[in-house]
């Protein structure tokens, strides 16, 4: 897509349901995010997550989808302790999850793993910029790369993850100059976050993209739907249907044949009564 001139949007998904409406509204790339860490399992960040819930989540959105590329998260300390299990663990991603791809947050540190991965046959995204794995030692959600010299590092660890073999690489809250800068360098797509218009793609998060938290509005990201509100007005309506009783009708019911009704009755000795239904 990036040598043909057209932009990439990647968004997340992290269920059949999400995946099915991404896959089908012909998203090419889906991120199943260690974000569910935050936006599905209400943790506080992506500290917590596991292989098994990714894996869990994964598999989900592989069955809902059928044309988008499947990208897998690894998440905190599945692949930065030893090189032998971070392989294990992305085979992992592919051989029990079904995905196509895993991606994982550093730069020049992951760069000898991402080698091994592409290897081993196993296509590797980057991320680097803020990457929330590390909010301890970043001190927050910051933006990254705001002096030169840290800029000039970004560059570096982008142009290292490059050369390393991996497919492409999210830039996540870095000043738009400097995902310029990378974007120019690289030939392989890098894909923004929070880093301006300059990236060969963009992805959101699927929850910040519609809504689905009113309370949260992260700067980065353009609300398309409301889908939060508008659930919760659903959902007060049924409640006052069913405490008004007029959910549900007969046109949500399912009506006994009379013959059979009147059996009944008969067995239980009820009264003849009029049909309740239809
Ligand atoms: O976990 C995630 O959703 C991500 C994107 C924000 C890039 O890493």
């Amino acid at each position: 897509m990036t040598r043909r001139g057209e932009k990439i949007a990647v968004l997340t998904a992290y269920d059949y349901p999400s995946a099915r409406l991404v896959d089908g509204a012909g998203v090419p790339v889906i991120l199943v995010g260690d974000s569910l860490g935050n936006v599905i399992l209400g943790y506080e960040g992506t500290i917590p997550v596991t292989m098994d819930e990714m894996i869990h989540h994964i598999a989900a959105v592989v069955r809902g989808s059928s044309k988008a590329l499947i990208v897998g998260d690894m998440p905190f300390m599945s692949y930065q302790a030893l090189d032998s299990e971070a392989i294990r663990n992305a085979g992992r991603f592919l051989k029990e999850a079904g995905c196509q791809a895993v991606k994982l947050e550093g730069g020049r540190t992951v760069a000898p793993l991402v080698r091994k991965l592409v290897g081993y046959g196993i296509p590797v995204m980057g991320h680097i910029g803020l990457t929330p794995q590390s909010v301890n030692q970043l001190g927050g959600y910051r933006v990254q790369g705001r002096t030169s010299e840290a800029a000039r590092e970004l560059i570096e660890d982008a142009l290292t993850i490059e050369e390393a073999g991996a497919f492409s690489i999210v830039l996540e809250l870095v000043p738009a100059q400097v995902a310029r800068a990378i974007s120019e360098r690289l030939e392989i797509p890098t894909i923004g976050i929070g880093a301006g218009p300059y990236c060969d793609g963009q992805v959101q998060v699927f929850h910040d993209l519609l809504g689905l938290d009113p309370d949260f509005h992260p700067r980065h990201a353009r609300r398309y739907a409301e889908l939060g509100e508008m659930i919760q007005t659903a959902v007060r309506s049924y409640v006052a249907d069913v405490q008004a009783a007029s959910f549900p009708t007969d046109a949500q019911s399912i009506s006994m044949n009379a013959d059979e009704e009147a059996r009944l009755r008969e067995l239980l000795g009820d009264e003849p009564s009029q049909a309740q239904f239809g």
